[in-house]
C-alpha cells in the first residue's frame, strides 16, 4: 500500500513502496504483453495529464496506461489552455477538481510544482517531470528495466553520464537506486556536475572509464540543450567527441551490461547511434516498461484512495 495520494518523487518514497510499484509493474507487463488493453481496473475513474512541457513517451503512456485500465482520460496542453489567459497552477488545479477528476499527472518546467498542486487538489497528483528536480516515474521504469535483467537492484553497478546537473531523471534514479541498495556513479562535464551530488549518494567519477568500468547498466542522459543558459560547453561536437559513450566502453562494464537512455536521444550525441540499436540496448524495452510502470502506479494509487479518502 502507498502511502500518500500522490507521487511527487523517490526522494520521499520508501524502499517498500518502490518494491510494491515495481512488483505491480511486473503483473502489469504481463497483462500489456499478453495484448489485454480493456481491463477495468480503473473503471469510474478519470486521469487528467496537463503537460507544461512537451513530452512524446511519458504523456503518451500516462494517456494509454489510463485507457488500458479503463479510466476516462483527457489530456490538457498547457498551450492551448486558460494558462495562456494568466490562470494560476492552483486555479487551474481546483477547476480540475471540480471536474471530480481522480489522477493528475503533471509536467512542468518548475521543480515544486507538481508538489504545490498536490497540497491543493483532492486529486492524486503524480510528478511527470518538474524542471531539474525528478522524474519519478521515469526512474521507476529504469528500476524496473535493470531488475527485470539482473533479478534484482541490490550490488548493481549503474553508471550515469552526461549533463547531470539539469537532469531530473539523475536524480530520481539516484534516490530510488541507493535506496534499493544499488551503487550510483557519475561522470559530466564539471559545469554539468551538481556541486553537492555526493551527499545524495553518488560517487563522482574523473573519467568515463572509471564510471563505466565494472558497471551493470550504463545510463546515458540527453544534453537539455533547451535548459542550458550557454557556455555549459563549447559545441556539440566537442561534447560529443569527449563526453559521448563510443562502442568500445560497453567493453569496460560488466559482461551482461545493458545500456540505458530515458529519451529522446540526440542520436550520436550521448550515446553512438550502433550502441542505441545494439543488442545490449534495453532503450526501447525502457519504453514498454513505462507504460506498465504507469498502470502499476495508477492502480495503486486507486487503492489508496479507496482505503483513504
Ligand atoms: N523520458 C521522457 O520523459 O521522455 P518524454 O519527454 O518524451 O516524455
Amino acid at each position: 500500500m502507498l502511502k500518500g495520494k500522490d507521487l511527487l518523487g523517490l526522494y520521499h518514497t520508501s524502499a517498500e513502496e518502490i518494491l510494491e510499484i515495481l512488483d505491480r509493474t511486473a503483473e502489469m507487463k504481463k497483462l500489456l504483453t499478453s495484448g489485454r488493453k480493456s481491463e477495468k481496473t480503473l473503471a469510474g475513474t478519470a486521469l487528467i495529464t496537463l503537460f507544461y512541457e512537451n513530452s512524446t513517451r511519458t504523456r503518451t503512456s500516462f494517456e494509454l496506461a489510463g485507457k488500458y485500465l479503463g479510466a476516462h482520460e483527457v489530456n490538457i496542453a498547457a498551450s492551448s489552455s486558460s494558462v495562456q489567459k494568466g490562470e494560476t497552477l492552483i486555479d487551474t488545479g481546483k477547476t480540475l477538481d471540480s471536474m471530480k477528476i481522480d489522477y493528475i499527472a503533471i509536467r512542468h518546467p518548475l521543480a515544486g510544482a507538481p508538489a504545490l498542486l498536490a497540497k491543493n487538489v483532492h486529486a492524486s497528483v503524480v510528478n511527470a517531470g518538474d524542471g531539474m528536480n525528478e522524474h519519478p516515474t521515469q526512474a521507476l521504469l529504469d528500476m524496473f528495466t535493470l531488475r527485470e535483467h539482473f533479478g534484482r537492484i541490490k550490488g548493481l553497478k549503474v553508471a550515469i553520464l552526461g549533463d547531470i546537473k539539469h537532469s531530473r531523471v539523475a536524480k530520481s534514479n539516484l534516490f530510488g537506486l541507493t535506496k534499493l541498495g544499488a551503487e550510483v556513479y557519475m561522470y559530466a562535464p564539471a559545469t554539468l556536475m551538481p556541486k553537492e551530488i555526493e551527499k545524495l549518494g553518488a560517487h563522482v567519477c574523473t573519467s568515463m572509464e572509471e564510471a563505466i568500468e565494472g558497471a551493470h547498466g550504463v545510463m546515458g542522459l540527453r544534453i537539455q540543450l533547451e535548459r542550458q543558459k550557454g557556455g555549459l560547453f563549447p559545441s556539440l561536437s566537442e561534447y560529443s567527441k569527449f563526453y559521448g559513450v563510443k562502442d568500445k566502453m560497453l567493453a569496460l562494464a560488466a559482461k551482461d551490461a545493458i545500456i540505458m537512455h530515458p529519451g529522446p536521444v540526440n542520436r550520436g550525441i550521448e550515446l553512438t547511434p550502433s550502441l542505441i540499436d545494439g543488442e545490449s540496448s534495453r532503450i526501447n524495452e525502457q519504453v514498454t516498461n513505462g507504460l506498465s510502470t504507469r498502470m502499476a502506479l495508477l492502480s495503486l494509487l486507486k487503492e489508496y484512495r479507496e482505503k483513504n479518502l
